[in-house]
């Protein structure tokens, strides 16, 4: 980071897909890939302002998973010295989800990091609907120091992807019509499996990739194809706007390495 150049740095992961015991399509571990993401950070010096994960913290049907998820986040958090903010999605399950962190009462919350504060929502029935789109209305009204970072595992928009064209947020025009002039500096979200960006409304959006697995460009017309390849997100709210860089959390090996020159 940071303060002094006005450069705020967000950690995004999202779709862990966690399991409770064995291993995703016999290769995704989500718990151990969480783990791995707190050395990535460690080592590299990463040193963000707040740690966002966007739901489909576990599989679908591996409710139980959410003990081990959520000891991996006190460590991610221990281990980096700044907040893991979650939010959940279509995989989820919002009784179960209940046992994590900042989840006991709503899904939905305001969390105030310093000068940021990160709207938190529940998309994890496809849509916000009526009565959290009043809450976040409400919240919005009130503008909050360097302004707000919205996180929620739906996108706003389509994937490029034609099997996912229309898997977007059902009311994601309700979402920008609350969003529209308020102090929301970027809208974070997953649910894509691939890494997407876009401004809507103005609004900066970063779809950020997937922990789990990368559902690629060219599955054909009516499929996804997922892929053994996990990567999160660097966002970087700037004085000026928004960038969000995807990094491999695993790189191949390297073709060279050397300083640079200037
Ligand atoms: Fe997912």
């Amino acid at each position: 980071m940071s303060r002094a150049t006005g450069r705020l740095t967000v950690l995004h992961l999202s779709d862990v897909h966690a399991t409770r015991d064995g291993r995703l399509y016999d290769a995704v571990d989500g718990i151990e890939r969480l783990r791995t993401v707190g050395a990535y950070v460690c080592q590299a010096g990463i040193t963000p302002e707040a740690i966002v994960v966007t739901g489909d913290l576990v599989e679908r049907g591996h409710a139980d998973a959410y003990e081990a998820v959520g000891e991996a986040l006190d460590e991610l958090e221990h281990r980096t010295g700044v907040p893991v903010l979650t939010t959940i999605g279509n995989h989820d399950d919002p009784l179960a989800a209940r046992r994590l962190r900042g989840h006991g009462r709503s899904h939905h919350r305001a969390v105030i990091v310093d000068d940021l504060r990160f709207l938190l929502l529940d998309s994890s029935s496809g849509e916000l609907g009526a009565a959290q789109l009043t809450w976040l209305r409400d919240e919005l009204q009130h503008p909050h120091g360097a302004g707000s970072v919205i996180a929620l595992h739906h996108p706003p928009l389509g994937s490029p992807l034609p099997s996912l064209a229309k898997a977007g947020l059902r009311d994601a025009d309700a979402l920008l019509d609350a969003l529209e002039g308020s102090d929301a500096r970027a809208v974070l979200a997953g649910h894509f499996h691939h890494p997407l960006s876009a401004t809507l409304r103005g609004i900066p959006v970063s779809v950020g990739p997937s922990l789990a697995y990368h559902q690629v460009m060219d599955a054909g017309p009516d499929r996804v194809s997922g892929h053994d390849w996990a990567m999160f997100s660097l966002v970087h709210l700037l004085p000026g706007g928004v960038s969000a860089t995807s990094v491999n959390l695993h790189s191949p090996s390297p073709l060279f390495s050397s300083p640079i020159t200037r």
